[in-house]
């Protein structure tokens, strides 16, 4: 299951080149008075994560878009990917995806510790769970934060920072971290590559005590701790279920 994104020509869209927002002045008074939902704080950040690769935000009205020199800027489209997943489900119904097995609970609430591009975070939303979603990725939080001011969403807690276990305040988590680049078996989807362009996360230590942590691997793959309690098996990904113990 993936969301959609637009990806739009470039014309009208105003550039911000990333590894200049926080050291021009006025580049940085334009994006924030433009992003009022996005913290000059957080935009401080992003310097430490911009690698060797020319990314620049764009903007063309109120859409905060990201792409490297040649690309159409890529960005998150709420309202489209709500719009598809009520398509995909409304005659089929969900209940008997993996994904929705795997974090299913009598709270129906859930930790989303790797929010990215939303795909996730939205299809758990749509589903009718309370979701709290962090990212640690300054740039991908830009994103989201003005995904969420174009289609504010209900249920739907946004923490731009990096998650760590005693941040955890309900009882179920769900983990999606980026596979090792050299063990990677499929190319990853455009947004998935941008987003991976600026990993540098290491994987999080296995919390015994966390009722319940649902981790989303590509099939095939190893599972990143140890054996898993129970396996829900997609087309392309497998989620492993770890219960405490
Ligand atoms: C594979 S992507 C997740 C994709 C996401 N599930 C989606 O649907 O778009 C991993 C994301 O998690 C973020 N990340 C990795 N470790 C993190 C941590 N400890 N806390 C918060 N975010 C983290 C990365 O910056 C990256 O955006």
């Amino acid at each position: 299951m993936s969301a959609k994104f637009k990806l739009k020509n470039r014309e009208n869209w105003i550039k911000f080149p990333l590894d200049r927002l926080s050291l021009d002045p006025n580049l940085m008074r334009n994006f924030l008075s433009s992003c009022p939902e996005i913290s000059e704080d957080l935009v401080r950040t992003i310097s430490s994560f911009v690698g060797q690769r020319e990314y620049s935000f764009y903007l063309d009205e109120d859409q905060l878009g990201l792409a490297l020199v040649n690309q159409k800027p890529l960005y998150i489209d709420i309202k489209t990917t709500l719009n598809y997943h009520r398509e995909i489900y409304h005659k089929k119904g969900y209940k008997n995806e993996p994904f929705y097995k795997s974090i299913k609970s009598a709270s129906m609430k859930v930790i989303d510790i790797t929010c990215g591009m939303m795909s996730d975070s939205l299809l758990m939303n749509y589903w009718g769970f309370k979701v709290q979603a962090f990212e640690a990725n300054p740039i991908t939080s830009c994103l989201i934060l003005n995904a969420l001011k174009i289609h504010p969403l209900e249920n739907f807690k946004f923490i731009p920072r990096e998650f760590s276990w005693d941040l955890m305040d309900e009882s179920v988590a769900f983990y999606d971290p980026f596979f090792r680049k050299d063990k990677e078996k499929t190319s990853p989807k455009k947004s998935m590559q941008v987003l991976r362009d600026f990993d540098k996360f290491s994987f999080l230590n296995r919390p015994l005590e966390i009722e319940k942590v649902v981790v989303k691997r590509p099939k095939g793959s190893d599972e990143i701790w140890e054996k898993a309690h129970h396996q829900y098996h997609g087309k392309s990904v497998r989620y492993d279920v770890y219960q405490s113990t």
